[in-house]
């Protein structure tokens, strides 16, 4: 319970990776890593080996899974060649890695014995199927890393208790009906690098999810900015996909936003008004498009501090284009904003355009800096 409370506290002044860091804290606490690692590994790949004495679990017939290194707490069975889930993994393992094995399979009974399961790494294995009832016992599972497996889908009943899911670069080419059903905790969701095109994600995917926070669907095949995920959202990466255009209701859900990234897409219109939406954004990446003018809503935007706009199509900059003509509008004064790689023409901007941005080297506009 107090693990949960550090982490939903810590939940609220980012999202991004902090909960890995926040996992070691957790471990670190539990005096689980205070020891140093094993300096002769030699022992770990004999079956029936006892762990050193400082790390034995209380059962004295404890037993370490065949190709792993259990310290207390923690099971470790990265790079081991392993097909399966290792049986008889210690009823206390809060940390299970299983990270670069050849694992096809999650099946029905291979977690029923770890009730205290915090973290499970399964990264980069050929996973194909989780069966449903597969995390049925887990009911503690905050971490489900899944990245680099073979999966067609969000697997169906997953832990309510998530609190981050990566399952980037799978074959996921839809996000189903309630695929999340009932993770009202979960905040990070990492889904990049997989074949989902913007409709196939189901309008109630999301449906019971509230309070996720960061999502990353880079590297996929969206064609438009979607519509559905959830309205909390702080950070949104949508980087390196196909969407041409941004329509004007595409952000009207997610008024919360203060990151986002549309880099590297092929964005050539962006709705009037349609930023306008977003008050609370503070930094917007749209570098690497084809947009041929700085968007209108964009000196609306009270805190946006850091705007990319290089290597796009921007031919014409006008002098209220960053700052309002009103000067008290802006709440916070631009730290950045870069322009190289567009035909326009330096020379040609007045100096004025950029009144609104702070430090001298604010704004990157090619060989030279102003
Ligand atoms: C590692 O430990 C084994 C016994 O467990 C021993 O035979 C071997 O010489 C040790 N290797 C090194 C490099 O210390
Ligand atoms: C967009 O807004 C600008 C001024 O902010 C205006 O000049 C332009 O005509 C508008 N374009 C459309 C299509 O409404
Ligand atoms: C840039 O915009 C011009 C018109 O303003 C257009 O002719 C040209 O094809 C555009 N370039 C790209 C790469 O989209």
């Amino acid at each position: 319970m107090k693990t949960f409370v550090f982490l939903s506290i810590v939940a609220l002044c980012s999202a991004k990776s902090l909960l890995q860091n926040e996992f070691l804290h957790f471990l670190a606490e539990q005096d689980i890593m205070l020891q140093d690692p094993p300096q002769n590994t030699s022992h770990i790949i004999q079956p029936q080996q006892r762990s050193t004495p400082a790390s034995t679990p209380d059962d004295p017939f404890f037993i370490c899974p065949l190709k792993c290194v259990c310290q207390v707490r923690v099971v470790q069975c990265s790079d081991a060649d392993l097909q399966s889930v290792p049986a008889k993994i210690p009823k206390d393992t809060v940390m299970l890695d299983l990270q670069n094995n050849k694992i096809t399979e999650i099946k029905e009974s291979d977690l029923k014995n770890v009730p205290l399961l915090y973290a499970l790494f399964l990264i980069n294995n050929q996973i194909t199927k989780i069966h449903p009832k597969a995390f049925r016992s887990t009911k503690h599972l905050k971490l489900l890393y899944l990245s680099w497996n073979l999966l067609p889908q969000i697997p169906t009943n997953l832990p309510a208790s998530l609190l981050e899911l990566r399952i980037d670069d799978n074959k996921i080419k839809k996000i189903q009906k309630e695929a999340f059903k009932g993770m009202k905790f979960l905040h990070v969701l990492e889904m990049s690098g997989n074949p989902l095109d913007t409709t196939g994600i189901e309008p109630d995917a999301f449906d019971g999810v509230l309070r996720l926070i960061y999502i990353r669907i880079s590297q996929a095949k969206l064609t438009s900015v979607p519509k559905n995920l959830p309205s909390n959202l702080y950070e949104l990466y949508l980087d390196h996909n196909k969407i041409s255009s941004i329509e004007l209701e595409d952000f009207r859900r997610y008024k919360d936003l203060y990151r986002l990234d549309l880099s590297f897409n092929q964005i050539k219109d962006i709705e009037n008004g349609s930023l306008a939406y977003l008050p609370n954004l503070r930094q917007i990446h749209l570098e690497n498009n084809k947009v041929k003018k700085v968007p209108a809503s964009i000196k609306k935007l009270k805190y946006l501090q850091a705007v990319y706009l290089h290597n796009n199509n921007i031919s014409k900059i006008e002098v209220d284009d960053f700052c309002p003509k009103e000067s008290r509008i802006k709440k916070l004064y631009y730290s950045g904003i870069s322009l190289f790689g567009n035909p326009v023409k330096h020379w040609e901007i007045e100096p004025a355009s950029f009144r609104c941005v702070s430090g001298a080297h604010g704004v990157q506009l090619g060989n030279f800096r102003k």
